[in-house]
């Protein structure tokens, strides 16, 4: 798009009375998930047979999800929060034990390692990506440290090939967070896939829906047996619940078969499996939809003063999968410091869509600094530490400094250039005049 010269008609902003910039109807432009007679009749096939507890859909869609996932075990969950601490778990992370983890993202990609008796040492995240910096992640790692968490934070793959260097250094594991990527790429290799072991949640809101559930993946099969052995009991055997043949093979697991060893239950609900499955079939083709939408979108902006892409570079190999939750850079010094409360209103007077980014450094909130969560009479985050990893204001710098410039932007899941350019165009006139209105 060519820029607009100040003064030009369609340069007033609708904040100050000129016509908006969005003028055609949304329709089903952001709708999601996408719910078909497919996903119906599949999630209506388990409620009639009352087959909501039972596996025979679950062992399906984890078949499937392992096909697409090119891992040879997966497990699936009543949420991502429980893959990740069953992830956790099974990479050894136990009491006084340590995860590092980016600061930067939704709580459950660090906080159950808190009820497991662990602790966390934060680490900053860049700029640019919003991912993990690996620069801040070695002189982390301590003899207690055993595994590194990292998410791909709002479709952005993080920087794997460092990441795994050091921890294949220092023989500690990596859990990959693909709750906001799934089906993304790093160089050409599939995000969750790289790591140890790769966790997505698949709650409704997520690129990949199911409802609420969450899937690990791996290729190594001591890790999914032992997370197996922590909430999925009824696999186990040895129970009057197992259904079938014990999944175990390790000794040391076998001996408790029958109960879960993390006193959880993380067994998925068969609606969401049908949903899963049926949803799968359709990934593919829907999240390059997504893609090609964003992409317009941003390419409408590129150059635009104000505003930056939070998107992976154009021939690197690397995408930004289902673009779960897009953000975009706001650079209030280039729009005179025009704050970012009063951007988002006009771009929303435009008809266009825009907030603020909503992430806090999780290193500053109470319950990683004072919250005695199971009594022990000193700071949970301490209570079983070897040392005391907490961090103050000004640790983590990055992250710190974020606040009001990242923003919510829209998320388009049809691929509608007239549409599309009507959203962009809501944001760039803002950009170019604000100042002049
Ligand atoms: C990065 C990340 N990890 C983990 C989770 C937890 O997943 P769930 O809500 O399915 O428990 C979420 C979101 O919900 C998330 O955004």
């Amino acid at each position: 798009m060519k820029p607009s010269k100040p003064g030009a008609r369609g340069a007033k902003l609708a904040i100050h009375g000129g016509s908006p910039a969005v003028t055609l109807a949304a329709g089903d432009l952001f709708t999601w998930p996408i719910v078909t007679a497919a996903d119906e009749r599949a999630v209506l096939d388990v409620l009639r047979r009352g087959a909501m507890s039972d596996n025979d859909v679950s062992l399906k869609f984890e078949a499937a999800y392992a096909r697409y996932q090119h891992r040879k075990y997966v497990l699936s969950f009543c949420n991502g929060t429980s893959s990740l601490q069953a992830a956790m778990w099974a990479c050894g992370v136990g009491r006084g034990t340590e995860i590092i983890a980016p600061t930067l993202t939704y709580w459950a990609s660090s906080l159950p390692a808190l009820s497991l008796g662990a602790t966390i040492n934060f680490a900053d995240v860049l700029p640019d990506t919003l991912c993990i910096d690996p620069a801040d992640i070695e002189h982390r790692i301590g003899r207690y440290t055993r595994a590194i968490v990292v998410v791909h934070n709002h479709g952005y793959p993080c920087d794997m090939r460092p990441i795994m260097a050091i921890a294949r250094r220092h023989k500690i594991k990596v859990i990959e967070d693909v709750s906001h990527a799934h089906g993304g790429l790093y160089r050409g290799q599939l995000l969750g896939s790289i790591g140890d072991v790769g966790c997505m949640s698949m709650m409704s809101g997520k690129a990949f829906p199911t409802g609420e559930a969450g899937m690990l993946v791996t290729n190594d099969r001591r890790l999914w047996e032992r997370a197996t052995a922590f909430g999925h009991y009824e696999r186990t055997g040895k129970s009057n619940f197992a259904k079938g043949a014990s999944v175990l093979t390790d000794p040391a697991l076998i001996e408790f078969a029958g109960l879960p060893q993390g006193g959880s239950k993380h067994r998925i609900n068969q609606l969401c499996s049908a949903m899963g499955l049926t949803q799968l079939a359709q990934y593919p083709r829907r999240m390059a939809e997504i893609q090609k939408a964003m992409n317009c979108f941003w390419d409408f902006l590129e150059g635009v003063p104000g505003i930056r892409a939070h998107r992976t570079a154009k021939n690197s190999g690397s995408t930004m999968g289902g673009w779960y939750s897009p953000v975009g850079h706001y650079v209030a010094e280039e729009l005179g410091g025009l704050a970012i409360e009063k951007f988002v209103q006009a771009v929303r007077a435009e008809g266009g869509r825009a907030g603020i980014w909503g992430e806090f450094p999780l290193h500053l909130h109470p319950l990683l600094q004072t919250a005695d969560i199971y009594g022990d009479g000193k700071p949970t985050v301490v209570a079983n530490a070897h040392r005391d990893v907490r961090q103050g204001p000004g640790s983590l710098p990055v992250a710190e400094g974020l606040k009001g410039r990242v923003l919510w932007t829209p998320w388009f899941k049809h691929h509608r250039p007239r549409q599309i350019k009507q959203y962009a165009q809501a944001i760039r006139k803002v950009c170019e005049h604000y100042a002049n209105s």
